[in-house]
């Protein structure tokens, strides 16, 4: 069995309430973060890190993702005319990032259930899953990290952030043991979005994942969890009491770095104003219209 990660799955069928009536046509994956849809940050992420194949588990309406990573000859050959090479290279860009695959969802059954339909294409091989909602700074990479880690101790690798106690209910929450190195932990159990005096710890998993195929039989065999849905968490939380030999064990990679949440209203406008003001051609005017407008606020 290859031991190398290749393959990476972005579940993307969730149908995006938190934004309507933004999403009602447009998946929630291409709104915009900054000039970029979100999606095209988590492609680009997976391609830095050695990830070239990437599968997308997509629903009904998500026609403007393909499209997305795909020609558009109209658009090119308009920009062509014009001579305009510096937007034809931003509409060429995301069809030639990676070599990008669909398949459907079909029934909408959670999270685990996204990543079991993505069993065909991967196969018998580790594979990475990355969350679209969770945009990771690309100054700050976690995957090649988490590779590292799994290259040592083979098993999945999570990766782990520690949050506020009263934000664990939104996340996914890992019982840990501390290992000799710093930033990696043995995770012993988790909890789909404990309550917070439930919680193990403050240590909230972020959407990156490297599993071992043995995920596919147990989420075969998990049963829905938290909200009626199949729970990847809970299908972890077998796999950290396996055995090695059978694919079992899971470590977490405590992530440090800047990350942003597009997943609901207000953390998707905190990421936009955050990723601006620290470009350099839009954040210096940004920063300083920003100072000017929240002095003035009453
Ligand atoms: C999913 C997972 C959760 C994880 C989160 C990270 O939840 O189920 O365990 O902490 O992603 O973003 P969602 O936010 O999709 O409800």
């Amino acid at each position: 069995m290859s031991k190398v990660v290749r393959k990476a799955v972005v579940p993307a069928a969730g149908l995006g309430t938190r934004f309507l009536p933004a999403t009602k046509a447009t998946p929630k994956e291409m709104l915009p973060v900054v000039d970029k849809p979100a999606i095209q940050y988590v492609v680009e992420e997976a391609v830095a890190a050695g990830l070239e194949d990437v599968l997308f588990i997509t629903g009904r309406s998500k026609r403007p993702l393909e499209d997305h990573f795909d020609r558009n000859f109209e658009l090119e050959e308009a920009l062509e005319r014009k001579g305009d090479d510096e937007r034809l290279v931003l509409v060429t860009e995301p069809t030639e990032l990676a070599r990008i695959h669909y398949v459907r969802q079909g029934d909408p059954l959670g999270l685990g259930h996204a990543v079991l339909v993505a069993e065909n294409h991967v196969g018998d091989e580790p594979f990475a899953v990355l969350l679209g909602d969770d945009l990771i700074d690309p100054r700050d990479p976690i995957l090649p990290r988490m590779m590292q880690v799994r290259d040592q101790h083979g098993g999945s690798v999570i990766c782990l952030m520690e949050v506020p106690a009263e934000s664990i209910s939104l996340y996914g929450c890992a019982a840990v043991e501390v290992t000799g190195e710093d930033d990696v932990v043995l995770v012993t159990d988790l909890v789909e979005k404990p309550e917070v005096a439930q919680a193990p710890s403050s240590y909230a998993v972020i959407g990156r994942y490297l599993l071992d195929p043995a995920v596919f039989d147990v989420l075969r065999n998990t049963a829905p969890g938290r909200g009626g849905e199949i729970q990847l968490t809970d299908a972890l939380r077998v796999l950290a009491t396996m055995p090695a030999e059978a694919g079992g064990g899971v470590r977490g990679v405590v992530f440090g770095g800047r990350r942003y949440d597009t997943g609901d209203r207000l953390s998707y406008l905190q990421a936009n104003i955050m990723l601006a003001a620290e470009r350099e051609d839009l954040g210096p005017d940004l920063r300083a219209w920003l100072r000017e407008y929240v002095a003035n606020l009453s």
